[in-house]
């Protein structure tokens, strides 16, 4: 059997590490892939992961019996659908499916049909409008792109000031191409990724994971792609999460399903867990990143055997993603500049001395004369497991300090909160 992977960073050879221990053993494909993956897969530096004709003459041509898609860009732009029509099997939701990720209003239009918790919203689709709004808004308000943006497009404004300069960047300099944007109410609490497989009908969750979003320690700074995770996550037991999964994904896939819009693939609830109970952020429609790597590590069951039961309708039906009882924790180590810029060709040493400790998934590296060398924001992520959390965290670190690159970011209170919880 034949897998192709669609993507190239962390959270894509944690999914080909995860493919590789099926007992399926099937052979390992990943596009485009990076200096890391290329020792566990074959990689395809020429197909880009958001380029479908690519990514489907690809898997004709290599005769691939499933492809497994990370990235968003891909899906929304209807890879999934694409694959289907050239005959060839693939994990992850349609194009129409995938509007839940690409389109917050649309997101926030079904979950009120659903009745899924969420902060109340307007949809602002003019400058005008906007300037309106905001002067009658309390405050903190968020302000959000309707479209993609790469985990960008989303500014938390303390003040109205704050808003009306914030609405310049949406409608004066459409810095997201945008024309709509949501203003949100502001959510305090504890934020939870509830990722969970579907088929259509049925909701099979994955084990909670926590994500570390801003660059600094504290949570200061600006937003990043994700500076760390773990799982599971203290307070998230199998009840727990039954019932957000109750709450919010069931609702969601059986709305949808009312659409005429199936929902396969995985569904990630990014909630925010406050004195009101749970109430949903955002969905994506993909693999978290960096989730996955706290996640894949500790999944026991067949990862190839879900992915192709969730693209059957109702193929889920009785199954159950079963993960073993140890903690992960995982770093992200970044290059300088992350996340305004990326410093690139930087060499990174001590990656054999890390890997013996952790598990080292490569984000954004590249081979250069035999060295591999930093190629983006997010280079490196290690993944420690233990049979606490201060243990896998421990290991963790301890791998990182193996590791060196100039101008290495790195946050040193990833999984604190959970060690302080388990300890107390
Ligand atoms: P999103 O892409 O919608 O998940 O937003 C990215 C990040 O912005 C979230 O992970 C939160 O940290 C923050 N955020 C988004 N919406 C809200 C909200 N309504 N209240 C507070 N923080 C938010
Ligand atoms: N961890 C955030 C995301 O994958 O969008």
């Amino acid at each position: 059997m034949k897998v192709l992977v669609v993507g190239g960073g962390g959270r894509e050879h944690a999914i080909v590490r995860a493919l590789a221990r099926s007992a399926h053993a099937p052979e390992l494909l990943c596009a485009p892939g990076n200096a890391g993956i290329a020792a566990d897969a074959e990689c395809l530096p020429a197909v880009a992961a958001d380029d479908v004709e690519a990514i489907v003459a690809a898997a004709t041509e290599r005769g691939v019996d499933l492809v497994v898609v990370g990235p968003e860009a891909a899906l929304v732009a209807g890879v999934v659908d694409a694959l289907a029509d050239a005959g060839v099997p693939a994990f992850g939701p349609s194009a129409a499916a995938a509007e839940l990720e690409g389109s917050k209003a649309f997101a926030k239009e079904l979950m009120a049909e659903a009745g899924v918790p969420t902060a109340s919203h307007l949809l602002l689709r003019s400058h005008e409008e906007a300037v309106g709004q905001i002067s009658c808004a309390s405050y903190p308000a968020v302000l959000k792109a309707d479209g993609l943006a790469a985990g960008k497009g989303v500014i938390i404004c303390a003040s109205e000031s704050e808003a009306r300069a914030a609405v310049d960047v949406f409608f004066t300099e459409r810095r997201f191409g945008e024309t709509t944007v949501v203003l949100e109410e502001f959510l305090d609490g504890e934020e939870l990724s509830l990722l969970a497989l579907c088929d259509g009908e049925n909701v099979v969750p994955l084990a909670p994971a926590q994500d570390y979003k801003r660059i600094f320690d504290g949570d200061q700074g600006p937003n990043s792609g994700g500076m760390g995770s773990y799982s599971p996550v203290p307070g998230f037991g199998a009840a727990e999460v039954e019932e957000i999964v109750d709450a919010v994904h069931r609702p969601i896939v059986a709305a949808m399903a009312r659409r005429g819009r199936p929902f396969h693939g995985v569904l990630y609830a990014g909630l925010m867990i406050g004195p009101d109970g749970p109430k949903v952020l955002e969905f994506n429609t993909r693999f978290g990143d960096p989730e996955t790597q706290a996640v894949l590590p500790r999944l026991r069951s067949d990862l190839v055997d879900l992915c192709l039961a969730a693209r059957e309708p109702g193929g889920l039906a009785g199954a159950e993603a079963e993960f073993s009882d140890e903690w992960a924790v995982t770093l992200v180590l970044a290059s300088a500049g992350y996340p305004e810029s990326s410093s690139k060709g930087d060499v990174i040493r001590g990656l054999e001395a890390a890997a013996a400790l952790a598990e080292v998934t490569h984000a954004g590296t590249a081979q250069r004369a035999g060295e591999i060398v930093t190629a983006g924001g997010r280079v490196l992520n290690l993944t420690a497991l233990g049979g606490s959390p201060a243990e896998a965290r421990d290991r963790a670190y301890d791998a990182a300090t193996r590791i060196e690159f100039e101008g290495m970011q790195m946050r040193s209170d990833i999984a604190a909160r959970a060690v302080d919880r388990v300890s107390s």
